[in-house]
Parts: C-alpha cells; structure tokens; sequence
C-alpha cells in the first residue's frame, strides 16, 4: 500500500468563527472535497505526523464513507493512531469525553447537529482539540486560511478497512494504527460516575413512566444502554431508537416544533410523567414534563440550582456560565448561591476556556444545550440524566419543581423568534442601521416601552484575555425586559435572524400565562424598532422556540 500526493485547488472552506464547516452533502461527496478540508485541517494544526485523533459522527448519510476517506488522509499525513468508533459512530459528547480520556490530540467529529441529513440534507465536519471542545476562533481562522491556499494532500490507498470490526480491535494502515472502539462503553460509564444511579433505577422501580424520543440520530443506542439497560426503565422507553441516515426524514432537533410527536404525547391524557429527546449528534436536548415544557433556559436554572443531588456536583458549583441571549434565569440561581455567572456569546467553545480555568462547573444555551465540567461539549444525555437524578430525590411532578422554582426566584418568560432564509442583505443592513442607532437609544420610547440601555455585545475572555465583538444587539427596557437580535452563523440558506426575548415577572399570581401572550408586547415592540416588515418582508416568525 502507498500514499499519494494529490494536487488540489483552494475551497469554500469553513469561515472563521464558525465551528465545523456544513455543507450539502453532495458538496462533502464532490471528489476531492472532503480530503481537501481535512488536509487543511491538519495543515493547520502543525501536521497530525505521530498525533492521536478521535474520530467518529452520528452516522447521517455519507458518514461511514467519509470516516474511511479520513482515516486514509490521517494515514498519509503520518498520524500514530486513530481511535475511531465503531461503525464510524461517536456521539457530539462522546467524542469529547473519548478525546479527554484518551489525552488524544484532537479528533474529527462528522456532523451538521441538528440540521436535517441524507443525500438532499446537510452533512458537516468539525474538529476538536485536545480539551475535547470545539476550536477556538484561532484555530478555525487558520483552518479557513488554509483552505484558501491548499494545493495538495495526502492520501493513502484505499484499505478496505472494516468500521465494524470489534471493539478494541487494532489494524495497520500505512503505519497508522486504527483502533475501533465501542461509541457507548465509556460514555456510559462517565455517566454512571457522575449521577446516583440506584436513585434512579428505585424512581423506574415505583412505575415512573418516561419517553426519551432518539429522533433517529445518534443518541439512541447510547439512551437504550443507559436507561433501559442500567437503569431499568421499561423496554420501548426509548424510541426512534435507531440511527438512520436521513434520520428517518425527521429534522433531528428537540424543540417543540421537530419533536412534535413527543410534545403532543407529552400534553395528552396519556403523557407519561418524563420526556426527552436529543438532537442529530447528541448534544441538545429538550425536556418536557407531564403537561409542561420545559424551556432551555429555564432547564439550565433548575439544574444549577439542584445540581447538589448528584453525586458528581454534591461539593456545590464553582460558577455557572450561559451565552449572552440566553435567559437570566440561571443568573437569579447564581445571585441565590452566592456563585459568579459568566455570559459569553453564542456557541460553545467559549464556555472552554471558563470550565478549563475551573471557573464553572455548568453552562447552557437557549438554544437547548446544557452541559457541565464533565466533557467540553453540550451533553444531551447528560442533561437528562440530572434532570432524572433531581426527580428521583425530589419526587415531584415536573410541572411542580418549575412552579416552585418560579415561585423562588421569579420567572423569565422567554421565547426566541426566527426569522429563516430571509434576503441575506437584508438582514445585514437591518443588524448594522440598529447598530448605528444604538447610542440615540436609551432614554427612548418605543411602542410604549422605555428603553433603558442598548448595546452591541462583545465579550472579554477573562481567562485568555482576547476580545470578540458583534455578537448581538441587546436592548434593555423598563420592567427588567430585553430583547437580542442576531444573526445565526448556523444556516445554510439566506440568513437568519433571530429576535430573543425575554421579560421577568416576579409575581407569582401572574408567572402562569402563556409563554407567547405574555411576551406579545413585547414581540411587537421589537418588530417596530427594527422595522422588520418593511425590511425583510415577514409579519409573523417561522419558528418559535
Ligand atoms: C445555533 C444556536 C447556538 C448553538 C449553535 C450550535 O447557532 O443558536 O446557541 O451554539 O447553533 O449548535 P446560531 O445559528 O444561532 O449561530
Ligand atoms: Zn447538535
């Protein structure tokens, strides 16, 4: 066998400050594409010659191929060993915990999350560093500048390699070692080091009924094996349980919108006490209780402020963390412990530098990602896990471990608003004219609300001391309410612009409306100012979480 060197021309390549490069997947199967970024990837972290990596995905469509053609990349390049999952399958999460246990490198996680998959859908390719979490803008920087420039690669010939080979089974390529692991084994037990497990078996024990829906992505099996199998919940808890490469059709996303099956069930005569699900490759979650959703922020606030059931959090929190458009819901848990709260902008990888520097011990996002010190990703399981852990110490309906929360800390009703595939221009100026308004802001009034404060977010990194800058609009208003425009970095059609808002209501007599009714002034109020009608043309949201 032998490796050849290819020559290559420059590609689209991932844009800095974006974590993982998506495409269509017809674009990742174009000849030559997929080596192309990955050889920019290694170009750009100093070569992989005599590194270990981590490698594996949630099995959409083209995964399988993609992990073999990496694998052959990794060879020519000289790596020493790739630890890749079995069937080229790695939750978000667990690759991370892999990377960590392992002290790999790095690793190449294949995926585009939550975005929908199969020939017609997304596919996407990220890399990790050795804390496990996603680059940081450095490196995605220089991974994008080395797309730029490429010329060639390297690439071994085809091996014939088998993905299902058993579990700490070893093959040579090129000098290469390839290790399969089993995607499951150690994820699952991290997990049963961190929750109280025999809690939770004797909560399934008293006919605590649950439905954790896989959403035919990755996380079932890793659902089946932890809680079916270790903690007993009843055979069919699990369901879409198996991974398929268009995700059954589905668009892998917890939200009340994608994951209406379970959200119908859930607010039915017949909803079982719990329900779950998580997203394409593991990391998001949704949370829903008999009759009551649960909001992503609301879940990270529970969770901070009862962590101290399970085992791994008994010692108290260091500090908590959320992205800046996320509500300030876990900041009143904060205020209440006595503990600090960190807000950085959207996406995960800055939470890594907090929970590396042992400054937090949790972190989440609006966007239905929570996670902790554990791993340096988003943990849908993980998230699941503490919430069954905190209900079996607690045994009390969901509905009523959020009431009485409210009750102890008030209740930010939240809601984000998209506005998806609109005039990418558009949306651009609509951002940079709010932006140049910003100072004339504060002391106006508009549609009846004050505005009290306006500003475009950057974050000082306090433990790496760098700066990042336009992360979001934020306007503050008079009955400590707020509203963020941003545009996601995510999508692929267009732009997206999301409208966040968010308004406290101490009162515990009014913390029961709806989540939509409450914030409709509000709503309102932020279509006028940035005169959305006019500018993108829509009156009403595409999505609503
Ligand atoms: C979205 C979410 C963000 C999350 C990211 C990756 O990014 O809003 O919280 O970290 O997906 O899962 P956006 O499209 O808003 O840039
Ligand atoms: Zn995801």
């Amino acid at each position: 066998m032998t490796t050849r060197r290819i020559e290559t021309e420059p590609i689209d390549g991932q844009k800095p400050g974006t974590s993982g490069l998506r495409k269509r997947t017809s674009v990742f199967m174009r000849p030559g594409y997929l080596e192309n970024f990955v050889q920019s990837i290694f170009n750009a972290i100093g070569g992989v010659h005599g590194k270990t990596l981590v490698l594996g995905g949630d099995g959409r469509h083209f995964c399988r191929e993609a992990a073999l053609t990496i694998l052959r990349v990794a060879a020519g390049n000289r790596a020493e060993r790739i630890l890749v999952g079995r069937g080229g399958l790695l939750s978000t999460p667990a690759a991370s915990h892999l990377i960590r246990k392992r002290v790999a490198d790095g690793g190449i996680i294949l995926s585009a999350s939550h975005n929908p998959g199969g020939p017609e859908g997304d596919f996407g390719v990220k890399f990790n560093i050795a804390n496990g979490g996603p680059a940081p803008e450095g490196v995605t920087a220089a991974i994008y500048g080395q797309t730029r420039i490429i010329g060639e690669y390297f690439i071994a010939d085809d091996p014939g390699f088998d993905l299902d080979g058993e579990a700490g089974g070893t093959a040579d390529l090129e000098g290469m070692t390839v290790e399969i692991v089993d995607p499951v084994a150690d994820y699952r037990r991290l997990m049963q080091e961190l929750f109280d497990f025999d809690a939770i078996r004797a909560l399934f024990r008293t006919g605590f009924t649950m439905r954790f829906d896989g959403m035919h992505a990755i996380t079932g099996p890793y659902a089946k094996a932890i809680l079916e199998d270790d903690l007993g919940a009843p055979a069919g808890t699990v369901v879409n349980a198996v991974p398929l490469p268009d995700f059954g059709g589905g668009h892998p996303d917890p939200n009340p919108v994608w994951a209406r099956d379970l959200m119908d069930l859930m607010m039915s005569d017949d909803a079982p006490d719990f329900g779950a699900a998580s997203d394409g490759d593991g990391d998001r979650n949704m949370i829903v209780g008999r009759g009551a959703y649960v909001t992503p922020s609301d879940s990270l606030a529970v969770l901070a402020a009862n962590a101290t059931v399970a085992p791994a959090y008994a010692g108290g929190l260091k500090g908590v963390a959320r992205s800046m458009p996320t509500s300030r819901a876990i900041d009143a848990v904060a205020r209440d412990l006595g503990i600090d709260v960190y807000a950085t902008p959207t996406g995960w990888k800055f939470f890594g530098n907090l929970l590396d520097a042992g400054r937090v011990t949790i972190c989440g996002e609006e966007s239905a990602g929570t996670g902790s010190d554990h791993v340096r990703e988003k943990d849908g399981l993980w998230a699941v896990l503490l919430w069954l852990n905190i209900l079996a110490e607690r045994r009390r309906p969901v509905a009523n471990i959020l009431r009485a929360h409210w009750a102890d800390f008030g209740r930010h009703y939240y809601s984000r608003h998209d506005y998806e595939a609109v005039d990418a221009e558009a949306a651009a100026s609509l951002i940079s004219d709010l932006r140049g308004r910003l100072p004339d802001l504060p002391g106006t009034s508009v549609n009846g609300m004050g505005i009290v404060a306006a500003e475009d977010f950057a974050y000082d990194d306090p433990v790496d001391k760098t700066t990042t800058t336009g992360q979001g609009i934020e306007i503050r208003l008079d009955g400590n309410a707020r509203m963020i425009f941003r545009l996601s970095g995510t999508g692929t059609e267009g732009a997206t612009l999301r409208v966040y808002l968010e308004l406290f209501e101490p009162e515990t007599d009014r913390q029961a409306q709806e989540t939509q009714a409450a914030l409709a002034p509000l709503a309102e109020t932020a279509s006028v100012l940035c005169g959305l009608t006019e500018r993108l043309g829509r009156t009403s949201p595409d999505v609503m979480t």
